[in-house]
C-alpha cells in the first residue's frame, strides 16, 4: 500500500471516530436512556398496582389452604418478570406460580387446572365462576375494571424446603424441574452489582425481541433465555452502564457464537455436574443443571436468532456512524421499532 493510500485509510478512520462521536449527539446513551424510562420500561405506579393486585390474590388464597381430599395448594407467588423487575410496559398479565402438592404422576393436568380454579373460586366468592378459567397449562383470573389478568402457573410440588418442584411448561406442558424463588435471587443478586443497569439492558433487548417477533413470522425467543445470556456476558465482566455498547455485546456474543455455546451458571450447582445435551441451543437452568432452558429451539429457530442478532448489530453500527439525527433514528428503529423516537 502506497504512503498516500495509507494515510486516506487513516484520515477515513479517523472521520468514522468523529462521526461517532458526532452520532452519540444525535442519539446517545442517556437519550435511550429516557426513551426505555417512557416507552420501554412498565411505570413505577403500574408495577406496585399489579404487585398489589397479586399481593391480594396471595393473601386470599393463603387464607384458603386447607387440604383437599387429592391436592393441596402450599403456596403461591408473584413469579415472572414483575417479581423480577424486567416487566416491559405491554406486560399483559400477572404471572403467578402456585405450589400444588399430592400430585401423582398419573394426575391429569387437565384435573390439576380444575382443581385450582376451584380453589381460587373459594378464594374469591365474589367472583362470577367464569372468571376464573382454566387454560391449556395455567388458570387465569380475570378481574373486572382496571387490572390485568393474573395467569396461575401450576408447580408440582412434594414439599421439598428450597420450594423446588415441577413447573408446568408454558410451552409444551412438560414438567420442569426448577426452583423460582432461586430464580428470582439469581436476578436480584446481579441488579445488586449493577443497579439500574442490568435490568435496564434486560428490558431493551426484550423491547427488540418484541420488535422481531412483529417483524419476522416464526421468530421466538424467551426472555428467560435473554435473561441469562445477559447474565452471562454480566458474569463475564461486561459492563452494562453504556446502553448501545451494552446491547452491541449481547448481539455480538449472539453472532459470535451462533448461539450454539453452552451457557452455564455455579451459583447453585458446580461446573462438574452438568452433563452434555445434545440440543442445538443449550442455556442451562442456573438452579438446575439437568434443565436446558432453551430445549425446544431448533436450528431453525436459533438461525433465526442469530440472523437477527447480526441484523440488529449492523443496525447499531450504522446508527452510531450516522451523520445526522434522522438516520440515527433509522437505525435505532431498526432494532427497536418504530415507537423509538427521541
Ligand atoms: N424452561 C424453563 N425452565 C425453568 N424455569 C423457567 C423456564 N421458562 C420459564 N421459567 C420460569 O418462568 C419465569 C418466567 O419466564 P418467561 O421467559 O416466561 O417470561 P418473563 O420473565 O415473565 O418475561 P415476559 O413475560 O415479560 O416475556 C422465569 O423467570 C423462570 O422462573
Ligand atoms: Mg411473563
Amino acid at each position: 500500500m502506497a504512503l498516500f493510500e495509507i494515510v486516506i485509510v487513516m484520515g477515513m478512520t479517523l472521520d468514522i471516530q468523529k462521526d461517532r462521536g458526532m452520532s452519540r449527539e444525535h442519539v446517545s446513551h442517556s437519550d435511550i436512556a429516557s426513551w426505555a424510562a417512557d416507552k420501554v420500561n412498565l411505570p413505577k405506579d403500574k408495577a406496585t398496582t399489579y404487585r398489589d393486585q397479586a399481593r391480594r390474590v396471595r393473601e386470599k388464597v393463603e387464607k384458603h389452604l386447607s387440604e383437599h381430599e387429592d391436592f393441596s395448594l402450599k403456596k403461591i407467588l408473584l413469579s415472572g418478570s414483575l417479581a423480577k423487575g424486567t416487566a416491559l410496559r405491554n406486560l399483559n398479565d400477572i404471572d403467578m406460580a402456585c405450589y400444588v402438592s399430592g400430585v401423582s404422576n398419573e394426575t391429569d393436568i387437565a384435573d390439576l387446572l380444575e382443581y385450582i380454579a376451584e380453589r381460587l373460586r373459594t378464594a374469591f366468592p365474589n367472583m362470577s365462576p367464569d372468571q376464573v378459567k382454566p387454560q391449556t397449562y395455567s388458570v387465569t383470573i380475570s378481574f373486572k375494571g382496571t387490572g390485568l389478568d393474573v395467569d396461575v402457573v401450576p408447580i408440582i410440588y412434594d414439599e421439598d424446603p428450597d420450594w423446588y418442584g415441577n413447573l408446568v411448561s408454558q410451552e409444551d406442558g412438560s414438567f420442569l424441574k426448577t426452583c423460582i424463588p432461586r430464580h428470582l435471587e439469581f436476578i436480584r443478586k446481579r441488579k445488586n452489582i449493577s443497579p439500574n443497569h442490568f435490568a435496564q439492558v434486560i428490558r431493551l433487548a426484550k423491547q427488540w425481541k418484541n420488535n422481531m417477533k412483529v417483524e419476522y413470522p416464526g421468530f421466538k425467543f424467551k426472555s428467560f433465555m435473554i435473561e441469562l445470556i445477559l447474565a452471562k456476558l454480566a458474569d463475564d465482566g461486561e459492563d452494562f452502564s453504556d446502553y448501545p455498547e451494552a446491547l452491541q455485546s449481547f448481539f455480538t456474543y449472539i453472532a459470535k457464537t451462533n448461539l450454539r455455546e453452552q451457557i452455564v451458571f455455579t451459583d447453585y450447582y458446580p461446573l462438574s455436574k452438568v452433563g452434555s445435551f445434545t440440543e442445538p441451543v443449550r442455556i442451562i437452568d442456573p438452579v438446575n443443571e439437568k434443565n436446558n432452558a432453551s430445549v425446544l429451539y431448533s436450528e431453525g429457530q436459533a438461525d433465526l436468532i442469530v440472523e437477527a442478532a447480526l441484523d440488529a448489530g449492523d443496525a447499531i453500527d450504522a446508527a452510531l456512524a450516522a451523520t445526522n439525527k434522522e438516520n440515527t433514528v433509522y437505525y435505532w428503529q431498526k432494532v427497536f421499532g418504530p415507537s423509538f423516537s427521541i
